[in-house]
């Protein structure tokens, strides 16, 4: 039988659990008065010769949720499980993916590193950011994507749809959603302000015209590459925007500057801890997509 552990951070995880008919194994988990992290399994001996999927994720608190991962595998280790995957619908750091600046580091790898080397022998991610670290960590990393399932929340209400790429890092995810659901789609050339992190677009006509367009992205940080895109859309002529993203950080403003662009709704993935109360926000519960990659993983 498959055995979880499911993170405090992270309730949406025993919807996976389920999915899987995993037994849940309890933690206890406390920060010092220090504000360093604790962690215990509340039954160890169910642990010994058993897979574990230990489900969390990394936003927010990325840095103590990194740690957490550590040091739930050394006591996985230390009570002989067999073998235990990470199942991390977020992963963080996954944006500094390669050395963009002279002196960099490249924190993606690092933090993929030191989960490998913590013993979890496979980590399934969703939407991960980073197609070159894909390519670098295959099949050790498994990637879900789940844009189609986004954009199957809306795509009903939508008149003309076409998916849109904010930029060409995004081309894949918008290709998928718009193959699976029979959709045209398109992409914007970005480039970003590596100092100031400002977001800006090449002149490039996309096919938008009097069309409803869907922006699909992984990640909705400060709100800057949504907003801009969605700006430079409504002028080519797009009819509405909405964005489909799988992981809504939405830091600061980063909402109503999407709205003050245009945007109609945001739909979003339940990758995070976070989540946002607003009418024009909603979440899709991507769990049994993950639950049903895990099934075929855990059997190959
Ligand atoms: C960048 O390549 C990513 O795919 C996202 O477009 C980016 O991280 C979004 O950040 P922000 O919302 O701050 O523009």
């Amino acid at each position: 039988m498959i055995k979880a552990v499911v993170t405090g951070n992270y309730p949406d995880g025993f919807n996976i659990a389920r999915g899987v008919n995993a037994e849940v194994i309890g933690i206890t988990e406390k920060v010092f008065p220090d504000g360093e992290q604790y962690v215990r399994l509340e039954e160890p001996d169910k642990v010994r010769d058993s897979t574990i999927l230990v489900i969390s994720t990394m936003y927010p608190m990325q840095d103590q949720s990194l740690l957490k991962l550590l040091i739930l595998a050394d006591a996985l280790a230390r009570n002989q499980a067999r073998e235990f995957i990470g199942v991390i619908p977020y992963l963080a750091y996954s944006r500094q993916d390669k050395v963009f600046m002279p002196g960099e580091p490249v924190s993606a790898s690092t933090v993929l590193r030191i989960l490998k080397s913590a013993g979890y022998s496979r980590l399934v991610v969703v939407d991960f950011h980073s197609n070159s670290l894909l390519s670098d960590f295959k099949p050790y990393l498994v990637n879900i994507l789940v844009s189609d399932l986004l954009v199957k929340a809306v795509v009903d209400k939508l008149d003309k749809p076409v998916i849109l790429a904010p930029d060409k890092g995004a081309l894949e995810r918008a290709r998928f959603a718009a193959e699976s659901i029979g959709l045209d789609y398109d992409y914007l050339v970005k480039s970003r302000d590596r100092v100031t992190g400002a977001v800006s677009y090449a002149p490039r006509e996309a096919s938008v015209e009097g069309r409803d367009v869907v922006i699909v992205d992984d990640i909705i940080s400060t709100g800057g590459t949504i907003a801009e895109a969605s700006r430079i859309l409504l002028k080519q002529g797009a009819r509405r925007i909405f964005v489909a993203a799988s992981h809504g950080l939405m830091i600061g403003n980063a909402l109503s500057r999407i709205m003050d662009a245009g945007v109609q709704r945001i739909i979003l993935a339940n990758t995070l801890s976070a989540r946002l109360e607003h009418p024009l926000v909603e979440y899709v519960d991507i769990s049994s997509r993950i639950a049903s990659v895990l099934r075929e993983l855990i059997q190959a």
